[in-house]
């Protein structure tokens, strides 16, 4: 048993501790909000966060967590309800195309922001390099970037 606090709840894991954590927060925990793409580290769908850091949940360990704070994209937004900034510059620049990578893209920004607030271009690129859109977004990407890092 691994226990965690997962989105701010206290969550026991049954599963094995040497299973990913990505296959503990889909199957265990119901929240499907965190994707699969490559199993890899190669492509940053499955991005959650532990104790605040951007972490790959495909090669993460459920043992790896053991009393850590696992944040997901359902558990991003604030207590009263409200969407995390970057989630309302997404939504503004119309981000997401067929919207796979775009939970991912979104814990990786949130995790940048919470590091550098307010990230040159290049910051941007470097830490978002991980993160792959398929569909090409990476104008739009960078640009709710820059605006929720404004508050705007
Ligand atoms: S599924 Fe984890 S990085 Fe691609
Ligand atoms: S929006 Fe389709 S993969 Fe990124």
């Amino acid at each position: 048993m691994t226990k965690i606090n997962l989105n701010g709840k206290p969550t026991t894991l049954k599963m094995d501790p040497n299973t990913p954590l990505l296959w503990a927060i889909r199957e265990e925990a119901g929240l499907t909000g965190t994707k699969f793409g490559c199993g890899a580290s190669l492509c940053g769908a499955c991005t959650v966060h532990v104790n605040g850091e951007a972490v790959r949940s495909c090669t993460t360990f459920v043992a790896d967590v053991d009393g850590a704070d696992v944040t997901t994209i359902e558990g991003i937004k604030g207590d009263d309800g409200t969407l995390h900034a970057v989630q309302q510059a997404w939504i503004k620049h119309q981000v997401p195309q067929c919207g796979y990578c775009q939970s991912g893209q979104i814990m990786s920004a949130a995790a940048l922001l919470k590091e550098t607030p307010n990230p040159t271009d290049e910051q941007i690129e470097t830490f978002m390099a991980g993160n792959i859109c398929r569909c090409g977004m990476y104008q739009r990407i960078k640009d709710a970037i820059k605006t929720a890092a404004r508050g705007a």
